[in-house]
């Protein structure tokens, strides 16, 4: 097929430093084992629940705006509602303030969740770092973060990929360590979908949706996880009464949509340092005239590369892909949307999904019409490199097998 992909080697975690993308970042080399593929118990220290009566637990924080001066604050009470409310306050600062949140609640079958709250905290001054605060009486539980500083081109800033399909098996809890140690401190990940597997126990056991919550929150409560929705969080299940995509990831996992104008919360954009990150949904409608495409249409030329430089994708399928696995599932939409890429030159577009590692050369494949035979892709320096991240560590283990030669 003429396309040369460089196939580096197997890998679970990247760290994509925007100030020396010159030379596309640093990859890690660390290589996870395929050995522990079985999830963690139950009893697991990382699924510890937190001490005290209806404590907060599965903390985790995402952007609650377009610009970096919000956050999402989500957090799970078991037992009884709670409070909603975040108390934050900047780093010495002596005046503390207080953001109200809102609290949900569904049913999966025969499962009934905690009391899921939601709370967004807003004009935050960039670059700073703050304390917050969740839970009532003796019961509250203090994290931190650190806001990223004003969106601009000069702005240095580190973003962690853990591979997506992340799971939780003794694997993921690997790949977590692993990326919590590197060197180079990730300052916000983008993730790129299937967070929890829970789909893959009988009845989706949503039990595994707040063993993954708790697993997670050693990281996520200080740092944004950027969402993205992969297929593991479908969980359509008629055949046990489950109608409605989504239902345990959309209560569970929110993200700023609404402020990219977006009418969805899978997908939508943000701006960081001097980023600009594009979601998109692999499982939602994407062709012509559908909500997604329109939404891309008007945003790709809103994109201001004076201010954002960088323009990365990330979505859960990916476009390109040569392993066996998955192989030509990220086909319509490569049809669909690469023109775009090529055209405001997309520069990075990550996926997960394949459970494995994989970078492309500057290619695209836009110029074929079914007619002229130009169906091979070719170098193109307007093209994005596309990199598959999809091994974070879940069940399901690692693929090696090539669909093409390589
Ligand atoms: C919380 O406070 C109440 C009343 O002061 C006390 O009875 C209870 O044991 C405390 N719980 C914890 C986990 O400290
Ligand atoms: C906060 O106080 C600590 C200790 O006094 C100091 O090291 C730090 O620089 C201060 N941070 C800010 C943002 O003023
Ligand atoms: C849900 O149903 C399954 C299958 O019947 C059963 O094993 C499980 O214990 C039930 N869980 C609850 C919370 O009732
Ligand atoms: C997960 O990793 C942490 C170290 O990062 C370790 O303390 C913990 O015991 C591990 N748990 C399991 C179940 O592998
Ligand atoms: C793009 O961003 C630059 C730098 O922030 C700004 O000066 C310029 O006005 C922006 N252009 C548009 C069209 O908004
Ligand atoms: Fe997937």
């Amino acid at each position: 097929m003429g396309v040369k992909w460089v196939c580096v080697f197997l890998v679970a975690g990247l760290i994509l430093s925007i100030a020396d993308l010159g030379n596309c970042g640093r990859t890690s080399s660390y290589v996870r084992n395929d050995d522990l593929a079985h999830d963690m118990s139950l009893d697991s220290d990382v699924f510890r629940v937190p001490p005290g009566y209806n404590a907060p637990q599965q903390v985790h924080i995402t952007q609650g705006d377009h610009e970096g001066r919000g956050v999402i604050v989500s957090w799970v009470t078991p037992d009884k509602p709670g409070s909603s409310t975040v108390l934050y306050w900047a780093e010495n600062s002596s005046s503390k303030n207080i953001a109200e949140g809102i609290v949900l609640t569904y049913k999966y079958f025969n499962y009934t969740s905690g009391f899921i709250h939601h709370c967004t905290i807003s004009d935050l001054e960039f670059d700073t770092k703050y304390y917050y605060e969740v839970g009532t009486g003796n019961t509250t539980r203090q994290f931190w973060f650190v806001t990223p500083p004003k969106v601009g081109p000069d702005v240095p800033y580190v973003f962690g990929l853990i591979a997506g399909d992340l799971g939780q098996t003794r694997d993921s809890n690997r790949t977590l360590t692993h990326y919590e140690l590197n060197p180079t401190k990730g300052q916000t990940v983008l993730f790129v979908g299937d967070l929890s597997y829970a789909d893959a126990y009988p009845f989706h056991d949503n039990r595994r949706w707040d063993t993954w919550g708790r697993f997670t929150e050693r990281n996520a409560a200080y740092q944004p996880w950027i969402w993205t929705a992969g297929n593991h969080e479908i969980d359509f299940a008629p055949q046990i009464g489950e109608f409605r995509p989504f239902k345990p990831y959309t209560h569970r996992y929110h993200v700023p949509y609404r402020a990219s104008g977006s009418t969805s919360p899978f997908w939508y954009s943000i701006k960081r340092a001097s980023t600009y990150i594009i979601v998109m949904a692999s499982y939602s409608a994407f062709g012509k005239y559908t909500p997604q495409y329109k939404w891309l249409e008007k945003e790709l030329p809103r994109v201001n590369r004076t201010e954002t430089p960088w323009l990365i994708v990330v979505v859960h399928c990916p476009l390109y892909n040569s392993y066996a696995h998955h192989y030509m599932e990220g086909e319509t939409m490569r049809v669909i949307y690469e023109k775009w890429f090529v055209e405001f030159k997309v520069d990075v577009v990550f996926a997960g999904h394949v459970h494995a590692y994989e970078r492309s050369e500057r290619v695209s494949n836009i110029a074929y019409n079914v007619v002229n035979g130009l169906c091979t892709p070719i170098s193109d320096q307007s093209a994005p490199v596309y990199i598959t991240i999809g091994d974070g560590g879940n069940l399901e283990g690692l693929v090696t097998e090539y669909a093409l030669f390589c």
